[in-house]
């Protein structure tokens, strides 16, 4: 007790909640970085078939703006030395030079077809990945961007969960699964942005945008909200799960399953009950089925929470649920003012829903 505020979420991160950090605690926080790392969303590692067209198109970009950079400033570097002052100049302006068809001519047509280039070679893309054909065993996913979180419906299952896709690996071009993703938003505008499986994507409200994604290899593949939609918008975190199909149907399984009842938490599960949770949240075969936050139902099967932000661990789901405010300010979900016993007991409630 005492610590209050950024230092006591950090000292929770860190794996202490008395406000000490201690020596597992850090090692942990630093493998989760490294694992950051080295899943991180290289644009130039790209895993998935929009990813690869957008690739080409980059590198084919980026090659001629580097030429373009490399004659300008070779020139530009060759006329500074050429031309530089030296010790034998009298001082005088050199020569002025006004009009030059041929130069003017050559500066507006180069850069004219240029940029056609540039642009149909783009477009020819976009069209390309927009009108791809959705073949009849693509996976549909209608993701609803939330301030600030991601929801995940899965009509073909009756699943709902957040900030978490899970997605199966396509086996090749013979038998392609790719998903299929319906853009929708709740509230205020977003992007989804994995940026190894595909490009970006705006989720506007009063507006049904769609985009695809093909997963080449199993993994977790990282992305942003790349639409500024608030004071968390840099903390709306995507965490895309690729895998093989039999995993992913047992993950399907699961996530069907009605939520654990666990009499020995009935106390947590009554204090759930008769808070505002419900209203917000909801957990599948209990009196809870709000839908303005997160489906709790499988909770304990995210790897973190608060949009990818922090791990999910009981400790850091108890501070969360104490005060939301301390590790994402500006989120929507209120702390509840729960008493210590009364927050260990809905902590422990949801730690069974697994
Ligand atoms: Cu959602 Cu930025």
């Amino acid at each position: 007790m005492g610590v209050r505020g950024p230092r006591k979420a950090a000292a929770v991160l860190l794996g202490s909640s008395f406000g000490e950090i201690n020596m597992n605690g850090l090692i942990r926080y630093l493998s989760h970085l490294y694992q950051t790392i080295v899943h991180s969303s290289n644009i130039f590692a790209p895993a998935s078939a929009p990813a690869h067209d957008i690739f080409r198109l980059s590198m084919f970009v980026l090659a001629i703006t580097m030429c373009i950079f490399l004659i300008v400033s070779g020139l530009l570097l060759y006329v500074l030395i050429r031309f530089r002052q030296r010790v034998d100049d009298n001082g005088r302006e050199p020569a002025q030079v006004y009009g030059s068809n041929q130069i003017e001519l050559s500066w507006t047509v180069i850069p004219v077809l240029i940029v056609m280039v540039l642009f149909l070679a783009t477009v020819r893309v976009i069209l390309e990945i927009e009108h791809t054909r959705e073949p009849v065993n693509a996976l549909n996913v209608i993701v609803v961007g939330h301030q600030f979180w991601w929801e995940f419906r899965y009509p073909q299952y009756g699943i709902v969960t957040a900030n978490e896709l899970h997605v199966p690996v396509s086996d090749g071009s013979k038998n392609p699964t790719p998903t299929y993703l319906t853009l929708l938003a709740a509230d205020v505008n977003h992007s989804f942005w994995v940026p190894r499986l595909a490009g970006k994507t705006d989720l506007i409200a009063n507006r049904v945008n769609t985009m695809w994604i093909q997963p080449e290899a199993a993994g977790l593949y990282l992305g942003q909200c790349a639409e500024y939609c608030g004071l968390q918008h840099a903390h709306m975190l995507l965490r895309v799960y690729a895998q093989s199909p039999a995993d992913f149907q047992q993950w399907v399984e699961q996530q069907q399953q009605k939520a654990v009842q666990d009499p020995s938490v009935a106390e947590g599960r009554a204090v759930f009950e008769r808070n505002a949770c419900i209203n917000c949240h909801t957990i599948a075969g209990t009196v809870a089925t709000g839908h303005f936050g997160p489906d709790l139902t499988h909770l304990m099967s995210r790897e973190t929470i608060a949009s990818g932000v922090v791990p999910n661990t009981r400790d850091i789901l108890r501070h969360w649920i104490e005060n939301p405010d301390s590790l994402k300010p500006g989120a929507l979900m209120p702390a509840m003012k729960l008493g210590d016993h009364d927050l260990d007991a809905v902590t422990a409630y949801l730690l069974t829903l697994r």
